[in-house]
């Protein structure tokens, strides 16, 4: 298949339509629990994976936030034949294609980016093309807090789990997501399942399928490369590190980030939100300690700048972490263990979207203090209702030092582990939707 992708950033002039309806239905989960084992790939002639009639239609159509501040969209899409072309399009409705056929979709451009902004995010990670990958998709679009903009924090559509890593599979994996990524961003981060690095087959530029096909506004944040970079939507500021990509002292990754964080504005986006994913704190028997010497390098960044939460995938299961930091050890002093910190970030791994490879379940034993939860889907839900309708996943997000006192609400999650919506609400929209 010649493939030619297509991109154009979209410029958004239309004002921002925001739904004044905010739901905040702290509590809500579903009883579905996605089974321990593991899954398969739905088969090439899966629904799904259809390729729209007509000649040379574009396909794998996706959006992502097309600067800093969201008033782009770059819209990307593949078509077989024929190069890919230029757009013809209205602010929220576009069309994509030339002549023989083309495709009309839509999406609301996201409110000026402000304090009081109330928003609600997916937050999908490892998600893949299975049967569950299927199930955590239809979970995303049917529940009833209403997903604006996913944060994706990587492994997208493991297509290196193929023979020659079989890009065909990164095209059913965008025919796929169409269904949802079309009509509103994902912001993309990279995954291991990114890298396609494959010398013995000679393949060594890594993350080119990635790059190809998902574009990122990273030149936006004065960033270098597409693999960390930042954008700010409604009331947060978020963050997106490269778990992969070099990131010691005097990377060009390093320096960004260096340069980066004191550039948000707290008073204007008070949430701010790191994705990235590989966890620093995990403590499942997988991929253990895989992302220990970043942590060793930007914890204490995290910490000196607040950083609200930091969720990663990698890790096919759900854990947050106390309010915890780890950023005395000096090799001679002894002091190596997390102590709680109310200056920093929660930890949350949401590293199950259904891909192949199956649930992670094997935890280290006894659940380390950090840990202040993990566990299967049951299990989640048990202390949902333990906690009650005020469900502060993210433990209390309440800094009194804070200019603005956010605390999110309704972090409803489908089986705790699949998938999660986070709502960001401040203290008087809280108020007012009864959730404190
Ligand atoms: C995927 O999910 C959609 C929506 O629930 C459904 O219509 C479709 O049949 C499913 N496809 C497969 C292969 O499971
Ligand atoms: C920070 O944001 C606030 C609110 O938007 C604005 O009034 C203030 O000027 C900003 N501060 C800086 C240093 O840009
Ligand atoms: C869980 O992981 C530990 C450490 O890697 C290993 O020793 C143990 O056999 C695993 N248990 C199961 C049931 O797989
Ligand atoms: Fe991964």
């Amino acid at each position: 298949m010649r493939a030619s992708g297509a991109t154009l950033v979209l410029a958004v002039v239309a004002a921002a339509v925001l739904n004044a309806a905010v739901l905040c239905s702290g509590g809500f989960t579903s009883s579905f629990v996605r089974k321990v084992e593991k899954t398969v790939d739905m088969p090439l002639d899966s629904d799904v994976f259809e390729v729209p009639p007509g000649y040379n239609a574009p396909q794998q159509v996706h959006i992502t936030q097309g600067d800093h501040i969201g008033k782009a969209v770059i819209v990307s899409w593949v078509t077989v034949d024929e190069p890919g072309s230029k757009l013809m399009t209205l602010n929220i409705y576009y069309e994509v294609g030339i002549g023989h056929t083309t495709r009309t979709f839509w999406f609301t451009t996201p409110p000026a980016v402000g304090p009081d902004v109330p928003y609600t995010f997916g937050l999908i990670g490892d998600l893949g093309q299975s049967y569950d990958s299927n199930r955590t998709l239809t979970h995303y679009e049917r529940n009833p807090a209403k997903g604006q903009t996913v944060l994706f924090v990587g492994d997208l559509s493991y297509a290196d789990n193929y023979p020659n890593h079989d890009n065909v599979r990164w095209d059913t994996w965008g025919r796929f997501v169409e269904r949802s990524v079309a009509y509103q961003p994902w912001i993309w981060t990279a995954g291991n399942h990114e890298i396609d690095f494959a010398p013995d087959i000679g393949e060594t530029k890594p993350f080119k399928p990635y790059t190809h096909r998902y574009r990122v506004p990273y030149k936006a944040s004065d960033s270098t490369a597409p693999f960390w970079y930042s954008v700010k939507r409604a009331s947060a500021y978020i963050i997106v590190l490269s778990s992969y990509s070099a990131y010691g002292k005097y990377t060009p990754q390093y320096k960004w980030l260096e340069d980066e964080l004191p550039k948000v504005n707290r008073s204007e986006t008070p949430w701010l939100i790191v994705l990235m994913h590989s966890p620093w704190y995990n403590s499942y028997n997988y991929h253990y300690m895989e992302g220990e010497t970043m942590r060793v390098m930007y914890e204490p960044w995290f910490v000196q700048y607040k950083v609200d939460v930091v969720f990663a995938g990698h890790v096919h299961a759900y854990e947050r972490s106390e309010r915890v930091s780890n950023i005395a050890y000096n090799i001679v002093n002894g002091i190596c263990s997390p102590v709680s910190d109310q200056s920093a970030p929660v930890y949350i791994t949401i590293g199950d979207g259904g891909n192949l490879e199956g649930l992670a379940t094997n935890m280290s034993e006894p659940q380390p203090k950090y840990s202040a939860f993990r566990g299967p889907a049951s299990a989640m839900q048990r202390s949902l209702s333990r906690t009650g309708p005020m469900l502060t996943t993210v433990g209390t997000v309440t800094r009194m030092d804070m200019p603005y006192k956010l605390i999110p609400c309704g972090f409803s999650t489908d089986s705790g582990i699949l998938l999660m919506i986070l709502q960001l609400l401040n203290l008087e929209q809280l108020q007012s939707n009864g959730c404190i």
